[in-house]
């Protein structure tokens, strides 16, 4: 499926990043970066394991607590930014994990052209840019186009997970999870492995509720009544 829009949901310019972001991703990228193409669990991992992914991943603190805390699942982890993959590798590199792959770019067209439907067992999105301008809500990750393929690259039962300490965003967020109609959602449970690291930790700093969103997929056949799955 082909996403109705390729707008970026990410500020600013990729970079090249300093001397140390240059060295950390010569020397850990290559263990850790997905190979281009479809995805291929087996060559990738090396075996067929509950997959996640994180969208915009940032430090990667996230991501690599994920694979840390679940050491018989296989994570992917997409992020633009060439020196916040840097500091995910050095920190995924520290902790030993064999169990993260990196991608270096925007994590939609990965989600829509090399995940096959039905391949996720969870999706995460922390603290995603909040694009707080009317004019720029378009660009936000969670929309209409994102859940509808979203639904379709989860397992059933798969959770979409987001965090997001704007609370517009997370208003928009459940209304349109509200409107597609295939999930079950509820607010308030947040992941016991997920640090405290990252933007939640200037959201909490500056005294801003964090939101925590988990909607999980359910198949069409079991879409509750009168609600309508895309
Ligand atoms: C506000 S930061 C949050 C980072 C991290 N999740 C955290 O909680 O600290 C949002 C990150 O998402 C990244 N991002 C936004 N859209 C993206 C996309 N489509 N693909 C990959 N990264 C994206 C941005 O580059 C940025 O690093």
């Amino acid at each position: 499926m082909t996403h109705a829009r390729r707008i970026r949901s990410y500020a600013g310019r990729r970079g090249r990043g300093s001397a140390l972001t240059t060295r950390r991703l010569e020397t850990l990228l290559g263990a850790h970066a997905l190979p281009d193409g479809p995805l291929d669990r087996v060559a990738v991992f090396g075996r067929v394991a509950p997959l996640v992914l994180e969208i915009g991943s940032g430090h990667g603190d996230a991501a690599v607590a994920y694979a840390v805390a679940h050491p018989g699942h296989d994570v992917l982890a997409a992020e633009v930014h060439t020196t916040g993959v840097a500091r995910m590798l050095a920190t995924a590199d520290e902790a030993g994990v064999s169990n993260l792959r990196v991608v270096v770019d925007d994590g939609v067209p990965l989600l829509e052209d090399r995940v096959p439907p039905g391949t996720l067992d969870a999706l995460h999105v922390f603290f995603p840019d909040p694009w707080p301008k009317a004019r720029h809500a378009k660009r936000r990750l969670v929309g209409p186009g994102f859940l509808d393929v979203a639904h379709e690259r989860l397992a059933t039962g798969g959770v979409l997970l987001i965090a997001t300490d704007d609370e517009t965003y997370a208003a928009q967020a459940l209304a349109e999870l509200g409107v597609h109609g295939g999930f079950d959602v509820s607010t308030g449970e947040r992941p016991a492995w997920r640090p405290v690291a990252g933007f939640e930790v200037r959201a909490r700093d500056a005294g801003r509720v964090v939101t925590e969103v988990r909607a999980a997929r359910r198949d069409r056949a079991d879409a509750a009544p009168g609600r309508r799955t895309r």
